[in-house]
C-alpha cells in the first residue's frame, strides 16, 4: 500500500484512494516469444524505483489477451498498411523505403534503441523523426505529420519486428543533455494541479484514478491501439494528453520537449520488451 500526501492527487485518486496490485501474469506473445513485462530497475533509477513494470500488467484480463495473439490484436492491422506503403514508391526520387532497407524484418532490434543521438545531424532523434528524414532527403517525399496515421502505423510496424527485445536506449554521451531535460521536465510539477509525471507514474502507480488503473507511464508498449479511440496513438501524444489532465499548457507532437521526455521515459523502461502495438483502454 502506498500513501499519497498531496491534495490535489487525493482528489483525483477516487474516493476509495483503492490500490491493486498490478497482476501476476506472464505475457507470452502468440505462445512463442516470452516478454519482459517486469525487471529490475535500470541503474539511473535504483534510488526510487526496484522494478520497473509494463502497463500490460495494469490492464485487464481481455485487454491483456488480445495483445498477446497478433490475430485478436487490432493494431496489427494497420502494422499491415505499413507493410504495404513500405514497398510503395513515393517522391521524387522514385524510392520506397524497401528500395534501400530491404525487407522491413531489416529493421528488427532498431526500434528498440530509439530515441538514439545522430552523430551527423548533431540531435536525438526519435523513430519518426528518422524516417521523416529518410523521406525528405533520401526519397524526396513529404514529412509525415508527427504521431499522424501513416507516421504511427509505420512506427508500428518497426516496433512489431523488435517486439520481446529489451529496451536499450543510451543515455551517456552526446545524448545525455537531452535526457537531463526529459528528465527535469518529468519531475516539474505542471498545471493547476501541480503534479509531476513522477507524481502519478512513480509515487502512485498502482493507484486507482478515475476508473483507470495507474500504471508507470512506461513506453515500451508504443505505439499503442486505444480501445477508447480505436486506433494507434503515438508517445508525444499521450504525454499530451496527460499534461492536459492536469490542466497545464502542453508541448507539441515532435517538439524538443517531448523528444526529451521521450528519450527519458525510454530510458526509465530500459530492460523491458518492446511490446508495440500493445493495447491500453
Ligand atoms: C535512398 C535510400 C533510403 C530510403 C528510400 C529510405 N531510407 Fe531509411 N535510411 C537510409 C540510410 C542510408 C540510413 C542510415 C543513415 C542515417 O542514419 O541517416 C537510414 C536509416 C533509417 C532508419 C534508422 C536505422 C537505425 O539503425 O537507426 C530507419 C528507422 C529508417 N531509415 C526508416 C526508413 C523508412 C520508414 C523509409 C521509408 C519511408 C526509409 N527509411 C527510406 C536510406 C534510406
Ligand atoms: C494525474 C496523474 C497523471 C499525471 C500527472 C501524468 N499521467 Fe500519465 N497517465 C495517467 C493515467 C491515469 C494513465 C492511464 C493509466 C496508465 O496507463 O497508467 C496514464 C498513462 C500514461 C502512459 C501510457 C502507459 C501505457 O503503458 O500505455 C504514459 C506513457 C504516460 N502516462 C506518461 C506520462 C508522462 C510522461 C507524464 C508527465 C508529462 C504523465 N504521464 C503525467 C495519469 C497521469
Amino acid at each position: 500500500m502506498k500513501y499519497v500526501t498531496g491534495a490535489a492527487l487525493a482528489s483525483l485518486l477516487t474516493t476509495s484512494l483503492a490500490f491493486a496490485d498490478p497482476v501476476d501474469d506472464t505475457l507470452i506473445l502468440n505462445e512463442e516469444t516470452d516478454m519482459i513485462t517486469r525487471t529490475a530497475a535500470p541503474a539511473h533509477l535504483s534510488d526510487t524505483l526496484d522494478e520497473v513494470m509494463s502497463g500490460w500488467l495494469f490492464r485487464g484480463t481481455e485487454t491483456r489477451a488480445m495483445q498477446a495473439d497478433d490475430f485478436d490484436n487490432p493494431g496489427m492491422i494497420f502494422v499491415e498498411q505499413a507493410q504495404d506503403s513500405w514497398m510503395i514508391a513515393e517522391g521524387t526520387e522514385g524510392k520506397s523505403c524497401s528500395s534501400c532497407h530491404n525487407d522491413m524484418d531489416s529493421m528488427a532490434g532498431v526500434k528498440a534503441t530509439y530515441p538514439k543521438w545522430n552523430e551527423e545531424a548533431g540531435e536525438v532523434r526519435t523513430l519518426q523523426m528518422q524516417m521523416n528524414n529518410c523521406r525528405t532527403e533520401r526519397m524526396g517525399a513529404e514529412a509525415w505529420g508527427y504521431d499522424k496515421t501513416p507516421a504511427i502505423n509505420m512506427e508500428a510496424a518497426l516496433s512489431a519486428v523488435s517486439r520481446g527485445l529489451p529496451v536499450n536506449v543510451a543515455i551517456d554521451g552526446p545524448a545525455q543533455s537531452a535526457w537531463e531535460l526529459g528528465k527535469e521536465l518529468y519531475y516539474t510539477r505542471t498545471g493547476q494541479l501541480e503534479l509531476s509525471c513522477a507524481n502519478c507514474h512513480e509515487d502512485s502507480y498502482g493507484m486507482m484514478i478515475r476508473a483507470d488503473h495507474l500504471s508507470q507511464g512506461q513506453i515500451n508498449g508504443f505505439p499503442v491501439y486505444r480501445l477508447k479511440n480505436t486506433k494507434l496513438n503515438g508517445v508525444h501524444s499521450r504525454f499530451k494528453g496527460c499534461v492536459r489532465d492536469t490542466r497545464a499548457e502542453t508541448y507539441k507532437p515532435g517538439s524538443a520537449e517531448f523528444v526529451a521526455l521521450e528519450l527519458y521515459v525510454a530510458s526509465r523502461g530500459n530492460g523491458l520488451s518492446v511490446e508495440g502495438p500493445s493495447i491500453r483502454n
